[in-house]
């Protein structure tokens, strides 16, 4: 198959990844069918790509009259047979469970076509644990989005043992046609390469958090006014480089022997789950969300969030 023949993509879970990677390929031209267990989901994620096309509209990235275009473009069932018969590419980004994304799967490979490409969207799980019944596993492959994924550039585009080269330059292709930053991970390990990264900081931010090093207001702001800043332009490597890898190589030699090297994530967080301390969704993480942010604002919190991003989107990566 070519680029050129990919003309319908289905998206299965239209949760809060599914929608916004659905809004990317109808944005980018796609005709995409959404699929979700219940109708009443279904409604709420074309509402949600309905107000995220007027963010984009208001913040000049799109032009107006994009926001009905692209609407026009996605249909949704709850009936997954019907959701992929005609479907050139599917994403499934349902809920990280790995029996249902078997399920999901096995009936993929037995309603699409022949010629279809099948993607997971999953952050944790390989393909060999929901995808070794399938037959065309040459066809197969992780797109790993961010969220939000309608406005984070990169996907890492995941290869598997049985991956073809065909199907990861297709969907590499794809990618780059919808104005994502497609990165290729060629070794298909736990975590990739950002979760593997970004979790690495947590540990250590988690411990200074623990050991009261500073204040959870202080530890976010020397993140995001130093180094955060920095990588939004420029990589850890070229980091490195304009720094010198000799002063690298020094801070590295004395700093490993004293950071967190935990093999489990810190007592004082697991002490937070459990006792409900779960962020923005319950009012209380490592900061406090007002009963009026939670009930009335949490979508305005978003909002403010999507409007920083969609700044720097602008700024970094629009052509
Ligand atoms: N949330 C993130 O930040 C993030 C980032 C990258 C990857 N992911 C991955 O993306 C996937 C989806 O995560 P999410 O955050 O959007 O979850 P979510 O809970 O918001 O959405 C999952 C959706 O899947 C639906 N679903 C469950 N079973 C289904 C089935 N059999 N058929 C069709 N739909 C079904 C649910 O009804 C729900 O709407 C997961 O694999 C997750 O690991 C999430």
């Amino acid at each position: 198959m070519q680029l050129e023949d990919i003309r319908n993509i289905s998206v299965i879970g239209a949760g809060i990844m599914g929608h916004g990677i659905g809004l990317t390929y109808a944005l980018g031209g796609y005709r995409v069918v959404l699929n979700d267990t219940r109708e009443e989901i279904l409604t709420n994620a074309i509402s949600h790509i309905r107000n995220e096309l007027k963010t984009f509209a208001e913040s000049g990235l799109i032009s107006q009259d994009m926001i009905e275009k692209t609407l026009s473009r996605l249909t949704t069932t709850t009936d997954l047979k019907e959701a992929v018969k005609d479907a050139d590419f599917v994403t499934e980004a349902a809920i990280e469970d790995v029996g249902v994304k078997r399920k999901i799967f096995t009936d993929l490979d037995i309603f699409c076509p022949e010629h279809s490409i099948l993607t997971s969207n999953t952050s944790s799980l390989v393909l060999r644990d929901f995808t070794s019944q399938c037959k065309r596993r040459d066809k197969i492959l992780i797109t790993h989005w961010f969220n939000p994924p309608h406005i984070v550039p990169v996907v890492e585009v995941v290869r598997g043992e049985e991956t073809s080269d065909e199907t990861m330059e297709l969907v590499y292709a794809l990618l780059k046609k919808v104005k994502k930053l497609p990165v290729k991970i060629l070794k298909e390990i736990p975590g990739f390469v950002v979760n593997r990264i970004q979790t690495g900081m947590f540990r250590e931010v988690w411990s200074l958090w623990q050991q009261g090093i500073a204040s959870p207001e202080d530890i976010d702001l020397a993140v995001k006014g130093s180094f955060g800043f920095r990588l939004a332009a420029i990589g850890p490597l070229e980091t490195c480089d304009l720094g010198g890898l000799d002063l690298w190589y020094g801070i590295a030699d004395r700093l490993f022997k004293v950071i967190d090297d935990a093999h489990q994530p810190s007592e004082a967080l697991k002490k937070k789950v459990e006792a409900g301390e779960l962020g923005l969704k319950s009012g209380k993480g490592f900061f406090d969300y007002s009963v009026d942010y939670f009930t009335k604002g949490q979508d305005e919190r978003v909002k403010t969030r999507d409007n920083k991003f969609i700044q720097l989107l602008k700024l970094l990566y629009s052509q």
